[in-house]
């Protein structure tokens, strides 16, 4: 499966290939970046000759020196080497300082690296190149996301919660491309539930260690169609992670549906429970980096259901809602689910990042003080 998914990613990057021979480099580039982004968790699986092979041929299509520096720096700002990445955009500028995509990479790895002056400034030139783009504003909120909430990301996160829980089984609503799936370690059977992406030709990640299976329906049809429990083989889930819709009440309905398979430690992660502006949180999409108004959800479980533990982790680059001490039986959230909805739809989003925090309960980004608080590990 690993080696389909290869050669799935390299027609990707020959399509993208085509597009920047075109002249389309906005279809050129978000297909080069989705590409990079697996094949560097190929490279990190032990894939590292295939995946060399794939960086070569990209590289030897460029057709002038500056196009090498700056994807050599797009590789390299993939795989998290932030300095080099920061050094070959550089060198591609002083090359040819007329190209706004080059100071978009760079201002991303100055992000990375911390420098936000340097970022801004990249952020400015892309502004007077591209006015038009909207990528200068909404680089401004990926600046603010890492002032507000460096350290790791959320990926890093989830990838913590499977390593303490080592969950039997996991279910996964939303899966985008697959690489939250993919966290998935040796001991679990995960399912996921994505009506758009839940086919494997639609995923460019594999789970690496245990079975996956997908479900290609919105998680409303899946949890219609189908008990949990015959699904998992088990009573009960361990964890689960909702990332589908980014609608309150789809995010509601979900938490829900998954609580009614849950026992008391199971634990349910919600993306998306800290916008970093009130903008990305509107419920119809304006921005490229939208959470949508999913943050809703943490003070409605706050004041309907003060049994559960909930925190949000402060987590770039939208917060992770973190609940547990679950109870299957209990209706309140479906008995109470009208007028929750006209209560906390006619919630306007705090405007400042600090009453933000408060009202979407975040804690410190503390691993020990997560596990104590939440209980997770005994
Ligand atoms: C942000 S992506 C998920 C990203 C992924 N979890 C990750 O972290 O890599 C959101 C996904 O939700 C899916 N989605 C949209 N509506 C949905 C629904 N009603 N039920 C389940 N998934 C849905 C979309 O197709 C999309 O793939």
């Amino acid at each position: 499966m690993i080696k389909d998914m290869l050669a799935k990613l390299e027609n990707q990057l020959l399509r993208s290939m085509a597009f920047q021979v075109e002249g389309d480099y906005s279809a050129a580039l978000n297909g080069y970046e989705q590409a990079f982004e697996a094949l560097c968790f190929y490279e990190k699986l032990g894939y590292k000759p295939e995946v060399e092979t794939l960086w070569r041929r990209v590289l030897e299509a460029q057709p002038e020196p500056a196009l090498v520096l700056f994807f050599h720096g797009l590789i390299q700002y993939h795989r998290g080497q932030y300095l080099s990445a920061a050094e070959a955009v550089h060198a591609a500028i002083s090359l040819k300082p007329e190209v706004a995509f080059h100071y978009f990479l760079q201002a991303r790895a100055l992000t990375a690296l911390a420098d936000y002056s340097g970022a801004c400034a990249a952020y400015d030139r892309i502004q007077e190149l591209a006015p038009d783009s909207g990528v200068a504003q909404e680089g401004l909120h990926v600046l603010a996301v890492e002032k507000e909430m460096p350290g790791d990301d959320y990926y890093a996160w989830l990838q913590r919660f499977h390593e303490w829980l080592k969950p039997a089984r996991y279910i996964e609503i939303g899966l985008g491309h697959g690489r939250s799936l993919a966290l998935a370690g040796p001991e679990t059977t995960a399912i996921g539930v994505d009506p758009y992406q839940g086919f494997w030709d639609k995923l460019d990640y594999v789970c690496p260690h245990g079975p996956a299976t997908l479900f290609p329906l919105t998680s409303d049809d899946f949890f219609g169609k189908y008990d949990l429990r015959e699904v998992m083989a088990q009573d009960t889930f361990d964890l689960g992670f909702i990332d589908g819709l980014h609608l309150f009440e789809q995010a509601l309905k979900d938490f829900i549906n998954l609580e009614r398979y849950a026992q008391k430690d199971s634990v349910i992660l919600i993306h998306d429970c800290l916008p970093i502006a009130p903008i990305v949180a509107e419920r119809d999409r304006c921005t490229g980096f939208w959470t949508g108004d999913v943050w809703r959800i943490i003070p409605c479980l706050k004041t309907f259901r003060p049994d559960l533990k909930i925190m949000t982790i402060p987590t770039k680059p939208s917060g992770l809602g973190v609940v547990t001490n679950l109870d299957a039986a209990s209706t309140v959230l479906s008995d109470n689910y009208d007028d929750i909805l006209r209560y906390y739809l006619s919630l306007r989003c705090p405007e400042s990042f600090d009453q933000r925090r408060m009202v979407c309960s975040v804690g410190p980004a503390d691993e020990n003080l997560i596990k104590g608080l939440l209980k997770i590990i005994p």
